[in-house]
């Protein structure tokens, strides 16, 4: 397995790229966006694709490099269900497994920090965010922050975990980089209490200035989604009312992007071809299903995912690779769920 920690001074921010062979897929947590030269040159030195970027939160303190890593690489945002941005490719709840080749992160789902804080866990470790840090934990002040929320996750979701799990947190202002849950368990002083009101008590009481950035920085990292659509060439995005209305005509083919656990979760439109997002290059390229598609049926395509993200990079990747008449669905499945459209069971 590649395993890199990466340091961002002036926050203190810790970011981690995964991947499980050279030449291979990776996945970075937690990118902070003026880093995202580092993190380019060093995805190309150990010969890896980035294919997901995850944040475990909408960060207070740092720009996401999750824009700027996506716009650049073509990779899959993935944030949590609560998450409050604006846009992101894949949404996931607790239990959900964020997968890429050779490895399967498990999504924690624990608030308090802010109410959209989730872990990831992988064999032997798991990336806290700011859930729990190395003897300390993360602040419950701002952003839905709930001190009580936050023991529960802690007491519950993490310190449950077998004791040699390895901790990576998503800041550390001392210099620590790794500690265990048995660790945490015995010396963290904010985890020596006998309940959630003794918590409570000490994290409703640190008086903390709020982050120096942060009304720049959460808005920003809100609003990080992808533009899908534009005034200048209209034709390449549906609103779900116009997808309804040609789809009664079925003179289109409707290709879904997203993963297998994301279709068996929500189901697809019915119709629909399945060409998974990651497999794209082969898909578009010369004797791939979507060329051929494209190729051989008079039928445009109109490609879907969970939220209209990838299908915006497909769209544009089409036409780059010479596919005519390609169009996506703005807002993906979710808006098209969301305005009454017919679902149909994986
Ligand atoms: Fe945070």
């Amino acid at each position: 397995m590649i395993f890199r920690q990466l340091f961002h001074q002036e926050t203190g921010t810790y970011s981690y790229v995964l991947a499980s062979r050279k030449g291979g897929e990776a996945l970075l947590i937690d990118g902070v966006l003026d880093r995202t030269d580092r993190y380019m040159q060093l995805l190309e030195e150990l010969d890896l694709r980035l294919v997901k970027v995850l944040d475990t939160h909408v960060h207070a303190d740092h720009i996401t490099a999750m824009g700027e890593l996506r716009d650049r690489t073509k990779c899959v945002t993935v944030m949590g269900a609560e998450a409050p941005v604006d846009v992101v490719s894949m949404r996931v709840q607790d239990g959900d497994m964020v997968t890429i080749e050779g490895i399967q992160l498990e999504t924690l789902y624990t608030p308090g920090h802010t109410i959209d804080s989730y872990c990831y866990r992988m064999d032997g470790r798991v990336f806290t965010g700011d859930t729990l840090l190395i003897r300390g934990s993360g602040r419950t002040d701002f952003q839905s922050g709930d001190s009580r929320a936050a023991y529960e996750s802690i007491f519950t979701r993490l310190l449950t975990l077998p004791g040699d799990t390895l901790v990576y947190p998503g800041h550390d202002y001392k210099g620590d980089t790794v500690s265990t849950i048995a660790e945490e368990k015995a010396f963290n002083p904010r985890l020596q209490v006998a309940n959630a009101d003794e918590y409570a008590d000490i994290m409703d009481n640190l008086n903390l200035a709020d982050p120096k950035m942060m009304d720049v920085v959460v808005p920003a990292n809100i609003a990080m989604g992808l533009g899908q659509s534009d005034t200048k060439d209209p034709d390449w995005a549906l609103t779900v009312g116009q997808l309804m209305a040609l789809q009664e005509q079925s003179k289109f083919a409707l290709v879904d992007l997203r993963e297998d656990s994301e279709r068996a979760a929500n189901g697809q439109i019915p119709g629909s071809v399945h060409a998974p997002y990651g497999r794209l290059e082969n898909l578009i390229g010369d004797g791939g299903l979507l060329h051929g598609m494209a190729g051989a049926s008079a039928k445009p395509l109109v490609y879907y995912c969970a939220y209209g993200e990838r299908s915006a990079m497909t769209v544009h990747a089409s036409q780059r690779a010479g596919l005519e008449n390609v169009s996506h669905l703005i807002g993906g499945i979710a808006a098209w769920i969301k305005a009454g459209g017919p679902i149909e069971k994986i």
